[in-house]
């Protein structure tokens, strides 16, 4: 199902209305379908559809927020009303939303009929900056983040930052962290540069969303399948991801941006046991994510459930901890081997020394 990135398409600005005009004209469609949830229904459909006269006809799929409509039977629905309204192979989605709606509207076009179009209208800071560029797709399964899905580009992505003055403050914050991660992974340069920002409700930079993005198209296009090189995008996403899934057990859940954030602490926590990072580098790291993010415990009645869930990790082979991990800042080797005990002194450290009290 994998696609490579012959075109990355990606339109930046303000009032993208008529590139998504033309774009629809040149394509000539047999019919579009609008997934959006019931937030995007409510503050980005309208100004969409005023903007580009070609989506007057468009049917429209809603779905609850959230990160269960990543669900098989979600995506049976979406598979149902495709078929219901007679979508063909000429057929586009467009994915109205953060990175749920492009995820799962990704994957059903790209396994509707083996396969048709669709382009992603990101609404959120983290799906700017992550998820709707890249191709990655999917649902999740049995319990696990992400189980089911594909590799297969958007046609397009149209990023609008218009959309983001809907946004609540904690869910701008939530985008940066992959901001920060790019720039920790990519180009020392840009981190400098962005990491004192503190971040409230007006964010819309368009130079960091832009930078933002150019940098990770620009790993994309080596790497589209993840087969090397892509992997230093899951930088902060090991121990993150674990966090996360720790976290939705509980009554206060994360963000996926506020646990990549304790992720990407961790992580350079290990950089400097493995002598990859310098201390005024790990330092420079903690600094800079403490402007905008809370370091939460992980508590120590949880820490085997967190082991589990470390296990499940995509990146894990032979039961071997692989991590992208830092080599200095701005640079990241893809796939590093971590001993369980390593692991376990990162986190203990960061349970001490990092994370604050609540
Ligand atoms: N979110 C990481 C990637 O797109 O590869």
């Amino acid at each position: 199902m994998a696609s490579s990135l012959k075109n990355p398409n990606v339109f930046i600005g303000p009032r993208q209305g008529a590139a998504l005009n033309a774009f629809l004209k040149k394509n000539k469609y047999s019919s579009i379908f609008i997934i959006c949830d019931s937030n995007t229904l409510k503050h980005c459909l309208s100004p969409l559809v005023l903007s580009c006269i070609s989506l007057k006809e468009a049917e429209v799929i809603e779905l609850e927020p959230g990160e269960d409509s990543k669900h098989i039977e979600v995506l049976g629905s979406i598979w149902q009303t495709l078929t219901d309204f007679g979508a063909d192979k000429k057929s586009l989605i467009i994915n109205l939303g953060g990175g749920v709606v492009s995820d799962i509207g990704g994957f059903a076009a790209s396994t509707y009929k083996r396969g048709i179009d669709y382009i992603n209208i990101p609404t959120t800071l983290l799906a700017i900056a992550d998820a709707s560029v890249g191709g990655k797709t999917g649902i999740n399964f049995s319990g696990i983040k992400n189980l089911l899905g594909t590799i297969t580009q958007p046609k397009a992505v149209f990023v609008d930052a218009l959309f983001l003055k809907t946004l609540p403050t904690r869910h701008i914050i939530n985008g940066f962290a992959e901001i920060i991660k790019i720039a920790l992974v990519q180009d020392k340069k840009f981190f400098t540069a962005i990491s004192h920002l503190k971040i409230n409700s007006n964010y819309n930079n368009a130079a960091v969303i832009k930078k933002a993005i150019s940098l990770k198209t620009g790993v994309i296009k080596k790497d589209p399948n993840e087969k090397s090189l892509r992997k230093i995008l899951n930088f902060g996403h090991t121990i993150g991801h674990a966090v996360e899934s720790l976290f939705l057990e509980k009554e206060y859940s994360l963000l996926h941006g506020e646990a990549i954030a304790i992720g990407m602490i961790v992580e350079s926590y290990l950089c400097l046991t493995l002598k990859r990072i310098t201390k005024t580098e790990f330092n420079l790291i903690h600094k800079s994510l403490a402007v905008n993010f809370k370091f939460y415990k992980i508590p120590a009645e949880d820490l085997a459930r967190f082991v589990e869930y470390l296990s499940q990790d995509k990146k894990n082979i032979n039961k071997t901890y692989l991590f992208a991990l830092l080599k200095g800042i701005g640079k990241c080797d893809p796939q590093v081997k971590v001993s369980r005990a390593q692991t376990g002194k990162a986190l203990a450290y960061y349970n001490s020394k990092i994370a604050n009290a609540s």
